[in-house]
């Protein structure tokens, strides 16, 4: 199983000429020792090998090709199914510099932590050097990384996620720059030493060096622990190149929205861990809205950076989804469900007798599976145990061309420009359905202060409030307050332009009744909202002016199709002053944390809205 695979060599191959490149992926094998190294190129050959070298180590299930062609599952370890936030550091020179929401060690230390772990952590495996970049390949918004594994589970996402292989060497170049991504599971295997299916520690370090852009993953083979393109890059580090450089890496989905004359428009929304953003992603525009289409550009992170025009243009980094599969159905979500019909790598749903998948909220309960851990699993024996055939955060891997729905500048290097910003946490109460804020100062600090209920896409306890800035608490690479500070400086910078700077919503789709059910029917329906926001940026759409920005009435939205009635909206929409002078309370408490170097702008609009609440 763990005998060398044919043809590779520890130099590396012809192609390769960044000298930078070799030498460091040299001194990281003296340190790791693997017992091969094998140099990614991306081909569907190896795509198709390494998946089968899975199949015989028992990593991947291959699923019934008659039902779910060319696609895998994967089960993971139950100690290794979500991201490890109080695992995760930001090792900035200053701890200022990583700021109180961040986990911070000195570089030194933490490098010194690090050195005996990754000494030999990958004795008898292979390491996979994986080459990607993130953003269209040579594009000039596009930045390049090399990850290297010992984890065939993270080369062959690394495929689907990013555009991963031997073109990314002809951009490198000889002298060309590259974020050094090292990850492994850390479980060295000595001489004769039987694999397991899911190798991983218990001990894990998600780890970045800012100053250096590094990043450095142990311990972990699961989603954003070791695909380290996504939010140790996309996100981590790309926000502290951002800063520098006076753009924005933020964790949002991007869609373009066009209406029945052609009129597109482009949003892009920043909604917590698995709170709707694959979702609203894909929306399928419901009765009453003929004639309306959205389309996908990306499903978790943008990277938006000024133009010339003086407008916002965000691009997805990414080319692939990792998304929650729990919810996903015919009915929350179609384009998703059509995306997943061939060529997914599933992890952690149940195994369908017919050698299908399945997972909570999918449809009927089939009448027996092997739920995520490979135990029998029933309808009767969940209702009994309340076992889950799916882990809560299950995912699927999948290509963005997979997408029905996808928009055709989706892989443009010139990017889609903003109309407008949303920002949505999940809450049972108080925030309303949807509010816009006057201006960017008002948008910047609602997306400040946003809370929302914890999900099951970070490890922890799951359900409690907590302050999620910009949906970023996890992601943030640097100080929080000069997060705030750098998109204040940039409203700014974009008003003195003289353009039209995007406005900035806040919703929520989580509002419960009292018999503890979603009010808000969601998904598709989320086009009444949508519709709303874009008659306001065309002037049109009425509201009601209120304590902290503007809200539709009942007679504002659209309902055609949708039996839906003034109280339960108002459900979904009241402000309880007693509840509000409660949440800002909260919002108190995460300024006093965030004190240090906090722009004043921020305490000056809560003392607006606190004089208003008052009156
Ligand atoms: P990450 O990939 O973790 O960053 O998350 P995401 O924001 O892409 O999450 P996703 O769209 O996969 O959201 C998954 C969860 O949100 C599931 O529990 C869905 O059922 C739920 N969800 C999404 N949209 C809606 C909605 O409009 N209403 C309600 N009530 N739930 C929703
Ligand atoms: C998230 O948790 O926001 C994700 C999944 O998108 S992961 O890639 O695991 O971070
Ligand atoms: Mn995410």
């Amino acid at each position: 199983m763990n005998a060398p695979l044919k043809g590779l060599a520890m130099q590396a191959p012809s192609y390769v000429k960044n000298a930078k490149l070799i030498a460091w992926v040299a001194d990281m094998a003296a340190l790791c020792k693997p017992a091969n190294i094998h140099w990614c190129d991306g081909s569907t050959e190896e795509y198709d090998r390494l998946c089968q070298l899975m199949v015989d180590a028992g990593t991947f299930k291959k699923l019934n090709p008659a039902k779910r062609p060319n696609s895998f599952l994967a089960t993971s370890d139950p100690s290794d199914v979500a991201r490890v936030e109080d695992r995760t550091f930001i090792c900035s020179a200053n701890k200022e510099d990583a700021g109180p929401t961040n986990n911070w060690m000195a570089p030194a230390e933490m490098r010194a932590t690090l050195q005996p772990l990754f000494d030999g952590c990958m004795a008898g495996r292979t390491m996979y050097v994986v080459p990607f970049s993130m953003g269209p390949l040579g594009s000039p918004i596009a930045h390049i990384g090399i990850e290297l594994s010992d984890s065939p589970y993270v080369a062959v996402n690394m495929k689907i996620m990013t555009r991963m292989g031997k073109a990314v060497y002809d951009v490198l170049g000889v002298n060309g720059e590259f974020v050094p991504c090292v990850h492994t599971v850390g479980a060295p295997l000595e001489a004769g030493q039987k694999d397991v299916a899911w190798p991983c520690n218990k001990t894990k370090y998600i780890v970045h060096y800012p100053e250096t852009r590094e990043i450095w993953s142990y311990g972990s083979g699961y989603g954003g622990n070791a695909l380290l393109g996504k939010k140790c890059f996309a996100l981590r580090i790309a926000s502290n190149m951002g800063r520098d450089e006076g753009w924005l890496a933020e964790h949002m989905l991007i869609l373009g929205v066009t209406n029945p004359q052609g009129k597109k428009y482009h949003v892009a929304a920043a909604f917590p861990s698995a709170c709707g953003k694959t979702n609203f992603a894909m929306l399928i525009p419901p009765a009453g809205f003929d004639g309306w289409k959205v389309t996908t550009i990306g499903d978790d992170i943008a990277w938006i950076k000024p133009g010339a025009d003086g407008k916002l243009h965000a691009i997805n980094p990414e080319a692939g989804y990792f998304g929650v599969a729990p919810g996903t159905n015919m009915q929350t979500n179609p384009n998703c469900m059509a995306s997943l019909d061939r060529d997914v790598i599933f992890t952690n749903v149940a195994l369908t007798d017919d050698g299908d998948v399945w997972w909570e909220g999918m449809g009927d309960a089939p009448a027996h599976a092997i739920d995520w851990q490979g135990k029998d699993w029933t309808p009767a024996i969940a209702r009994e145990t309340g076992a889950k055939a799916a882990h809560p955060n299950a995912r699927f891997t999948v290509a963005a061309t997979n997408n029905p729905a996808l928009d055709d500048a989706w892989d443009d290097p010139k990017g889609v420009a903003i109309d407008a910003f949303i920002f949505g946490g999940r809450r049972s109460t108080t925030v309303p359905l949807v509010t816009e804020a006057r201006n960017w100062v008002e948008g910047v600090y609602m997306a400040a202060t946003m809370g929302s209920e914890t999900t099951a896409a970070a490890a922890g306890q799951q359900g409690v409030v907590r302050r999620d800035p910009f949906a970023m608490l996890p992601f943030a690479g640097y100080n929080m307050s000069d997060y705030f500070q750098h998109w204040l400086d940039l409203g700014k910078k974009l008003e003195a332009a003289g353009a039209k700077v995007p406005k900035i919503y806040t919703t929520n789709w989580f509002r419960k009744g009292a018999d503890g059910k979603f009010v808000w029917p969601g998904y598709g329906e989320n086009m009444r909202v949508l519709k709303w926001m874009i008659d306001r940026i065309e002037g049109q759409g009425n509201g009601n002016d209120h304590v902290f920005g503007v809200s539709p009435r009942y007679e504002d939205l659209n309902w055609t199709g949708l039996d839906f009635s003034a109280e339960q909206f108002n459900t979904v929409t009241s402000i309880d002053k007693a509840a509000w002078q409660a949440e800002l309370k909260l919002h108190t408490e995460l300024f006093e944390q965030l004190a240090h170097h906090l722009p004043k702008e921020l305490p000056a609009t809560k003392a607006a809205i606190e004089q208003r609440l008052r009156a």
